[in-house]
């Protein structure tokens, strides 16, 4: 068996990515790509991201402690390397990938238009996890795009998941009904 270093983390990917968008408490707002995170409870309904302590997003969030996750579709690859390659500090990110913001109904952070799903979240700890803050937040408000998410569950080949790098990846699962857990 291989021993894997700095690579050990892609062996729980693929992951869903997400735009995870912030504001700051003087009103600036950012989006980076995200794709550390984790349902945390269900009651209440928590969930945890992972942010990177030297990027724009964590200093924000760290200011108001609201942000959002906001699910992109297929459509979307180039918005996320984007959002995923160049710091807000320097660049306005909504701009550069062409980004409609709309209003979010219980933060202040934007959502980005034409994404297939929504968790607005407020934060209740900041965990010192190493290099990142794992940011334990509450869901104030989950919202989805009914055509793409069926029966409580994403359909398939819709939202891009990342594998490692600069590889995203879809499920589609032809054998559908012989996975069922029995
Ligand atoms: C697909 C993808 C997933 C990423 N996932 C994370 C992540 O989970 N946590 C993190 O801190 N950075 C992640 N990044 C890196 C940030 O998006 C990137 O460093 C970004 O430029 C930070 O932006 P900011 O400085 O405006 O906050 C990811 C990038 C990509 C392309």
């Amino acid at each position: 068996m291989k021993i894997l270093k700095e690579e050990f983390y892609r062996l729980l990917h693929p992951k869903v990515v997400f735009l995870l968008t912030s504001i700051g408490k003087d009103g600036r707002e950012n989006v980076m790509s995200c794709a550390w995170a984790s349902p945390a409870s269900e009651e209440p309904p928590m969930v945890i991201v992972f942010v990177s302590k030297e990027h724009y997003t964590a200093e924000l969030i760290l200011e108001t402690g609201e942000f959002a996750i906001n699910i992109p579709t297929k459509k979307m690859e180039k918005t996320i390397w984007i959002c995923g390659s160049k710091t807000g500090r320097k660049v306005d990110k909504f701009k550069e990938a062409g980004l409609k913001k709309i209003k979010a109904q219980k933060i202040s952070a934007p959502l980005i238009d034409g994404c297939a799903g929504f968790i607005e979240c407020k934060l209740v700890q900041t965990i010192d996890a190493g290099e990142c803050y794992g940011f334990l937040s509450e869901v104030l408000l989950s919202t989805v795009n009914e055509e793409l998410f069926k029966n409580g569950m994403w359909v398939e080949n819709t939202i891009p998941m990342h594998l490692g790098g600069k590889k995203l990846v879809y499920f589609s699962d032809e054998k559908k009904d012989k996975h069922i857990l029995k």
